[in-house]
């Protein structure tokens, strides 16, 4: 079986990703192959930031071997109203050090009486994978719109409790994993990679 580390180190989208691929691939985590520490994205894509981290892991461990890849994404909130932001500043939208809360807080101030709260979350994987030269990507996309307070239910993290996504009535937080992994940005990117490692 194939083996990919996947460069996170969100545990939340680590059983996302892992339950997506199960079956093609066995996904490596980080701390499995003994790294630790901030992955950098200083990018200003989602692309470039997805090539970056991928590329950190490639250079931390030193490897390329025939059955070891490495792949990495980014993940963005582009809100229409706000000209696309947070978008690749997604994670320290409320500054460097901020929580999930602190970025939601932001976001609904930034909405705050806006009728249009369209929004999609958008991800691109990056694969370097040892038997091509290229790096290869994988995007997904979904579209809803961010709600005027937060719906919580057990799972979910980041911009979750306040984004809910089309021909649903719930958050993303709302709901069941494998519901979320269906339909979400991640998921279906995952898809995408997913049925590249099988072809
Ligand atoms: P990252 O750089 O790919 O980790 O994503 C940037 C930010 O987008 C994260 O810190 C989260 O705030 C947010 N984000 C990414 N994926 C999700 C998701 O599935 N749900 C909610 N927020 C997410």
């Amino acid at each position: 079986m194939k083996r990919l580390v996947f460069a996170t180190n969100n545990k939340h989208k680590l059983s996302e990703v892992r339950a997506a691929l199960d079956g093609p691939v066995e996904v490596v985590s980080l701390a499995e192959v003994g790294l630790a520490g901030d992955i950098p994205e200083t990018a200003d894509t989602l692309q470039g930031n997805a090539l970056q981290k991928a590329q950190w892991v490639v250079e931390k461990l030193g490897i390329r071997s025939e059955r070891l890849g490495v792949f990495a994404d980014d993940t963005g909130l582009e809100v229409e109203a706000l000209d696309g932001a947070p978008g690749v500043y997604s994670a320290r939208y409320a500054g460097e050090h901020c929580s999930f809360d602190d970025n939601i807080d932001k976001l609904l101030a930034a909405l705050d009486g806006k009728e249009n709260r369209r929004a999609c979350f958008r991800t691109v994987i990056c694969l370097l994978d040892p038997t091509t030269d290229e790096p290869l990507y994988f995007e997904g996309r979904v579209d809803g719109q961010i709600l005027t307070e937060r719906h919580t239910h057990g799972e979910g993290f980041g911009y979750d409790p306040v984004f809910m996504p089309d021909r649903f009535a719930v958050s993303f937080a709302e709901m069941p994993l494998d519901v979320k992994n269906l339909i979400s940005h991640r998921g279906l990117a995952v898809k995408a990679l997913a049925e590249y490692l099988k072809a």
